[in-house]
């Protein structure tokens, strides 16, 4: 363990014991403080009329089409690129993505970055202090690279576990996505650059996604997708706020004065600025509707936010005095963190070594043992034949695809075109990181024979695995942005492989590397299931560490895996039978309009729609085995704070994550996470955990209050949302309060 790794686990340890579970750190919130807000006073009172417009849009730093024009040199290729105001001492702004890392932009800048694993598997860890140090890394390496905004954030819940981008976000419960996402844009931060939240709001799937209709009532959004913003906002305060493509009850989000002015800017008090997604902005009034700033405008109709911007201005005292908020906005980020006074500069160095350690850190905590029939698992060290099979495990692992795709310098192992050769194609490839499973295998269990297959013949793996000890099956679901998947099974027909390969070899091992949950209807005749997600660049080393016990596996399901699609709210994704949708979501839907109806699960997603219709997941949130056992004791709470005791019961050290959930209001069933506390023991310790019940989950959201309704409440430790403890039932008094 590296001086760098134990400090930040020290460092992860008293963050815990902070109780980490989504209370608000004030101490984060406005960094710059009045100092920043002053400073962009003082500027904007500076500025010339004819500067007024710099900061408002920008382009995207690349040639899309051949007959494009060139970027202007001083842009680093990457996703976006404001010019600065020399004379104020302002600079410009040079955006990448994304959550995972520095984008590749199919390798236009020829260098590389580290991947840190999926958004899924960084929420599989439950561990705030590690993807802040995650962010922290990535953050590095976005400034290293001369960028000074990271296009990061993203926290939209999985309404939909067929959702192109779940590999990018955080999960399906609001106080675990909005901790993380305001812990890993904490990190990126202390790099003196911008980090964004995103894509605000409700941008719950891809297909159609410049033209679905998200409809929700202002309640359901506030105690679900709106609160995980918000936690991200208070524990990570970034400086600007991605807005969505989607229009939200009728209204693009970026044209959205609901959303933006009155829920962002008025009821939240958010000081930074908006910037849009690219090719987000329908119109010019979308600046009195709170947008700050066009990104990416070669992608919209018009360039809106330049000279027709100031013409408006010049004629319209309301777009006047919007411009001088937009630019206010903008240099407070800048100046709350210090871009000004820490300018990034391209070439500097990266520490790929120590990179790649937080990044396999990270895919370690966040692979998820779900099934270990007769602890097949860890891998004994009798088991002297092993058959690799399928996964392209012989090359590398799996990655999600778009913007926000990252690679090492000299790209990807393999490379699968999958786009529909439009001029998209580029962005739209299976495409797996250069860490070898078969390879790491073969370090991490030296004593065996191992062999691979790569499954394309059925016949040819069974042979292999008949003669083998144990079958280790790699299975892949490729996922992007731009298009949802049309159903939740394995593709390729990897689902026959897998039942085949179990048919002749009892000790069938599964490992999954997927963009969300999958259908697994060979799951009883296996021995084993580890789901390790698009595992970043040193997953397969991960991934060998869980396989042969070097680590002892403690992740935790951040979403449900349904047991069918019957079980949604939606059995089918709105839009999904249109003509093929485009890269960019835009499908011919032949002028129907298409309505993502949220109002069905309202604030009940994931985990809390099954407690409502009384269903079981095949696995349920926040499920996820060890190599060793564990029991959570003696919860105490007053609905304010809770505590408890975990003991590990078993031979070995592990980590575990007590979590606390509200289950019952007034007598009726309903289910939320109050907190959690990821704990690391060593055989036969027992610790304390001790959370802050963030109130607003108690409460119902009316009117911009949160309102607590006096009564009994139930509250229960979970090993995940279906298994749960005995339950506490508090009586609280109520109260109100405003957002
Ligand atoms: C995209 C994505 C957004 C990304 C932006 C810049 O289409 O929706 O997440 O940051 O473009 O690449």
């Amino acid at each position: 363990m590296t001086l760098r790794t134990s400090l930040f686990l020290a460092g992860a340890c008293a963050a815990l014991a902070a109780g980490a579970s989504g209370a608000q750190d004030k101490a984060t919130l406005d960094k710059g403080g009045q100092a920043a807000s002053a400073k962009a006073e003082k500027t904007l009172q500076a500025m010339q009329t004819e500067e007024k417009t710099i900061l408002t849009h920008g382009i995207m730093p690349l040639k899309l089409t051949p007959d494009a024009p060139e970027p202007p040199a001083v842009a680093i290729p990457g996703a976006g690129y404001i010019p600065g105001i020399p004379r104020l001492g302002v600079p410009a702004l040079f955006e990448t993505d994304a959550s995972l890392g520095v984008s590749y932009v199919f390798g236009v800048r020829k260098d590389g970055a580290t991947a840190l694993p999926s958004g899924l598997a960084q929420a599989a860890t439950w561990n705030p202090a590690l993807i802040e140090e995650g962010g922290r890394m990535i953050g590095s390496e976005t400034r290293a690279k001369g960028f000074n905004v990271l296009l990061a954030g993203g926290v939209n819940l999985m309404r939909d576990p067929r959702n192109g981008r779940n590999f990018e976000y955080l999960g399906e419960d609001p106080l675990l996505a909005g901790t993380l996402a305001g812990h890993a844009i904490r990190g990126i931060q202390s790099n003196h650059i911008i980090s964004t939240i995103k894509h605000f709001a409700l941008n719950g799937q891809e297909t159609g996604r410049k033209v679905v209709d998200s409809k929700i009532s202002a309640a359901n959004a506030h105690e679900s997708d709106l609160l995980a913003f918000k936690i991200g906002i208070e524990i990570g305060d970034p400086g600007s706020v991605m807005c969505a493509y989607n229009k939200v009850n009728g209204h693009s989000a970026c044209d959205n004065d609901w959303l933006l002015n009155k829920v962002l800017k008025q009821d939240w008090g958010y000081k930074g600025f908006v910037m849009s997604d690219w090719g987000a902005v329908p119109s010019l009034g979308a600046a009195l509707n709170g947008l700050d700033q066009q990104s990416g405008e070669q992608l919209d109709k018009e360039v809106f936010f330049a000279d027709k911007l100031a013409a408006a201005a010049k004629g319209d005292p309301a777009y006047a005095k919007r411009l001088d908020d937009m630019n206010r906005r903008i240099l407070w980020a800048i100046y709350d963190n210090g871009l000004d006074a820490n300018p990034a500069k391209p070439g500097g160095a990266i520490d790929f070594k120590t990179h790649g350690d937080i990044a396999e850190q990270v895919a370690r905590q966040g692979i998820v043992l779900l099934r270990n029939e007769r602890d097949v698992l860890p891998l004994a060290a009798s088991a002297r034949r092993i058959a690799v099979i399928g996964g392209y495990a012989n090359s590398g692992v799996l990655s999600g695809a778009g913007s926000s795709q990252v690679q090492a310098e000299g790209g990807p192992a393999v490379y699968i075109p999958a786009g529909n050769g439009d001029e998209n194609s580029p962005f739209i490839a299976e495409s797996y990181h250069s860490s070898v499973p078969l390879k790491a295998l073969r370090e991490a269990a030296p004593q065996a024979e191992i062999h691979y297959r790569n499954g394309r013949y059925i016949a040819e793996a069974v042979a292999q695995a008949k003669k083998s000890d144990v079958a280790i099956v790699f299975a892949t679901q490729w996922t992007s942005e731009g298009f949802d998947v049309p159903d939740m099974s394995l593709p390729n027909g990897q689902d026959d492989l897998i039942a085949a390969v179990a048919a002749v070899n009892p000790n069938t091992i599964v490992v999954l590397e997927t963009g969300g949950p999958v259908m697994m209807p060979w799951l009883g005749s296996t021995a084993a299931v580890i789901e390790a997600w698009y595992p970043g660049a040193r997953g397969a080393e991960a991934i060998a560490a869980v396989l042969t016990g070097k680590v002892n596996p403690s992740g935790k399901l951040p979403i449900t895996f349904p047991a069918g699609k019957e079980q949604l709210p939606r059995a089918e994704v709105d839009g999904l039978d249109s003509t093929e949708p485009s890269f960019f979501g835009m499908p011919d839907m032949k002028g129907q309009p298409l309505v993502a109806d949220y109002d069905i699960e309202g604030a009940n997603v994931g985990y809390r729609w099954n407690a409502v219709k009384g269903q079981k997941a095949l696995f349920p949130f926040g499920y996820g085995l060890s190599y060793t056992r564990f029991a959570a004791s003696g919860l105490k709470t007053d609905g304010t704070r809770a505590s408890a005791r975990m003991t590990n019961t078993g031979k070995r050290e592990g980590a575990t994550v007590a979590q606390l959930y509200l289950v019952s209001r007034g007598g009726k069933p309903v289910q939320r996470l109050l907190g959690f506390q990821r704990v690391e023991l060593t055989a036969g310790q027992s610790k304390p955990v001790a959370m802050t019940i963030d109130q607003r989950l108690l409460a119902d959201w009316q009117d911009g209050n949160w309102t607590v309704v006096p009564g009994d409440y139930g509250f229960a430790l979970g090993e995940d949302a279906e298994h749960l403890g005995p339950v506490m039932t508090v009586r609280l008094k109520g109260k109100t309060w405003q957002d």
